[in-house]
Order: C-alpha cells, then structure tokens, then sequence
C-alpha cells in the first residue's frame, strides 16, 4: 500500500482503538486486498498465479487483555465481537464477519501459541465482498498483529505466514480456497505483480512498468461467496476428478491439473467426461497462459500480457463458467476501450470484480465509459478502484 494510505489506514485503528477502549493501542497488524493479473483458479491446482497486492487493506490495533477474553470491534461495524480465545467458535450472521479472526486465533492456538485475552478495532479501506480479498487482508492483519501483541507466541517465516491464515480460512470459516490471496497479502511488493508457483512455493517480483500501464479495479456489485456448497468448492471437486482420470487413464503420475500437459489434454479429451474437459482445459492452459504473461512483463510486453488477462477472461467464460454476466459486461466495455491491454475476472468469480490494464492517459475516460454503458445495463455505477501494486502485510509495536 502507498505509505500514506497506509499511515490514514493505521492512524484511523488506532484512533477508533482509543475511542473504543480507552488506553493507546500496543500493536497494530496492517495488510493489503490483492488483485489477481492472470492464473484464475489455478492456485488449488498446484498451478501458477501472477498476483500483486492492491493500495487498499485493513488495519488492526489492540492491546492484551487481563481478562481471558476477546473483544473485536470494527468501524464499519455495530457490534463488538466477544469470545474466548482459547475456544473459539463460529459467529451468527450478525457476527460473521469476526471469523476470520477467530480463525487466525484457533490456528495459532494448533500451532502450539496459546493466545492469551485481547481487545481490538479493525478498520478498512478495501471493499468487502468486491473481490479484492478484504477476508486475506484481515486474515493476514489478525495473524501480523496477533504475533506483534505477544511476541514470545509463535515464530513464522513470512510463507508460514500466508499458510496459517489460508488453513483459517479453510478450516474455520469453511471456504475451500487456494493460498493466491494470502500469498499476495503477506508478500505483495510495490510497483511489482507476484508470480508464484504453488506447488513448490517458489515465486519471484516481476516489475509492472507502472509508466505504461496502469490497473483499474470495476467491481460488479454482485457479492460472491467461496463457502463449501457453492460454486467454487463446487469447481474445486471438479478440478480434482479431472485430475482422478488423467491419473487414472493416462498417466498414474498425475497429483494435479497442474501435471496435465496440453498434449495430454489435446490427446484425450473426446474420451473425457464434457464438463470435467472444459474445466481442465481452462486449467491447463490457464497455466501456460500465466507463465507466458510473467515472460511478457519481464520482456516489457505490456500489449501481450493485456492480450493475455482477455484470453484468460474468455477460458472462464466458456470453460471455466464462473464469470457472471454483470463481471462479463465491465470486461466488454473495458475491452472496447481505446488504450485497454486487456481485462479479465479477478478472484473466485460468480459477481466480484474485472481487472482491467491500461494506459494511463486512459483511465479518466475508460472510467466514464465503463459508469456509463454498466449504469446502461444495470442501472448502478459499478465500483472502481484505481490501485497500485503495493507493498504486502507489516506490524508496528507501539508502547
Ligand atoms: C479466490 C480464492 C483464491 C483463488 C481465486 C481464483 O480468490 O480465495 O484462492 O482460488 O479465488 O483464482
């Protein structure tokens, strides 16, 4: 995030902090939403994914509390969140959005840190629900200002990191998802997109020539939801028995999507069941496409990556089917824009957000364009972000 957005983020936890319960905060955990450039879907199959951390995220800040107890609130919230950190348990619908809180909270405690009572505020400048990842960015704040508050708790390499706050999704909250999110949250790096391999966990910068491109955010409005039963555990399965029959029929090598190879795919595909074929050929070739798209960028192809995000944007549309016509019409209109590169879905899909790159002489008029024909077709303003790739999670200890 931009360090004075960043500071304003940190500035306004700590102040509703005070304002909430009295004493100055002693740690505050901050982390960034993320935007994902190419690799949709591609992180559960122990494929590759080019993300980058967004200017926007959520602050924590708190004290340790004699009592054995937590206390949450949120800015953006009515109510404050009171639980026992040794035995935390799943919020009503009122109190949901603490969970990923007490997530971060049971995985610590299953790592061996038994968190002791606490009180804190949490503030947000990333949209909720707007596929931008608002659940990494608290997830990832939660852990950072967690390990700062109570120092002697746990040590955690920053991978570690992004790994605990993915199994407190998937394990607490009950959202199947890969590590893409949290990955970019804890490692995001400004002015540079992240690639990263999923299976081997090795990744590297690659540089955004911010001069010649710029990433605007539209988010449709239309809320997604990763929960088990829905869509995406849904595609999640699906991945998974594509990958049972190539192992199966084919090769008895294959773990994941991950190890099928176009040939193999291109060689077998009349025998495969249909919808498992369409999936895994988005998957298979979602993965040369992000590997291409990081070469691009290295090579100071900008035209070629753009050229990627909208092939990527058409695999989900016909293959992968988790676009919804709301992201599909915001990457219409971006792609019909003079000085677009390219644009695509960000995040699980089903509603959410398209990331669209372009020039920046455009952005003013490309955002009018896309208010204008969105407001046509559904008659609201989508919600757009403009960002830049920013620097990932970090904590302050401040008394
Ligand atoms: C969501 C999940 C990620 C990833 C994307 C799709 O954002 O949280 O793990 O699977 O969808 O690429």
């Amino acid at each position: 995030m931009s360090s004075s957005r960043r500071s304003e983020l940190i500035e306004r936890a700590r102040a509703a902090f005070q304002e909430r319960f009295g004493p100055e905060p002693e740690a505050v955990g901050v982390a960034p939403g993320r935007v994902e450039l190419l690799g949709n879907h591609t992180d559960y199959n122990e494929g590759f994914v080019l993300t980058a951390a967004i200017d926007r995220g959520i602050a924590i800040a708190g004290c340790p509390s004699e009592a054995p107890r937590a206390r949450v609130a949120s800015t953006d919230k009515p109510n404050t969140v009171t639980f026992d950190p040794s035995a935390p348990q799943k919020g009503d619908a009122e109190s949901d959005w603490a969970d990923y809180v007490k997530g971060v909270v049971d995985q610590l405690n299953k790592a061996g840190a038994n968190v002791g009572g606490f009180d804190a505020v949490l503030t947000s400048d990333v949209p909720m629900g707007a596929g931008v990842s608002s659940s990494a960015a608290l997830l990832v704040s939660t852990a950072q200002f967690l390990l700062t508050l109570y120092p002697n708790l746990l040590s955690l390499d920053a991978m570690a990191l992004a790994k605990l706050a993915r199994r407190a999704e998937n394990e607490f909250v009950g959202a199947p998802v890969g590590l893409l999110d949290q990955f970019s949250s804890v490692f995001g790096r400004e002015g540079h997109a992240l690639f990263l391999d999923c299976r081997s966990l090795q990744w590297r910068a690659v540089a955004l020539p911010t001069s010649k491109a710029r990433i605007l955010i539209a988010d449709s409005g239309v809320k997604h939801a990763l929960a088990a039963g829905g869509g995406y555990a849904e595609r999640r399965a699906q991945c998974e028995a594509g990958a049972a029959w190539f192992r199966e029929n084919v090769d008895k090598g294959v773990k994941t999507l991950r190890d099928v190879t176009p040939t193999m795919l291109e060689e077998n595909a009349p025998r495969l069941d249909p919808i498992l074929e369409k999936r895994a050929r988005h998957i298979v070739y979602e993965n040369v496409r992000v590997e291409m798209g990081a070469a691009a960028l290295e090579s100071g192809n900008v035209a070629a990556f753009g050229e990627m995000m909208s092939n990527t944007h058409e695999s989900i549309r016909r293959f992968f089917e988790n676009s919804a016509p709301e992201v599909d019409a915001l990457v219409e209109i971006a792609q019909g824009h003079d000085g677009v590169f390219g644009a695509k879905l960000s995040g699980g899909g089903w509603g959410g957000a398209a990331v669209i790159l372009h020039r920046p002489d455009v952005t003013e008029s490309l955002s009018a364009a896309l208010n204008e024909g969105y407001r046509a077709r559904y008659g609201r303003d989508p919600l757009l972000i403009e960002t830049e790739a920013a620097q990932g999670a970090e904590a302050l200890r401040s008394a």
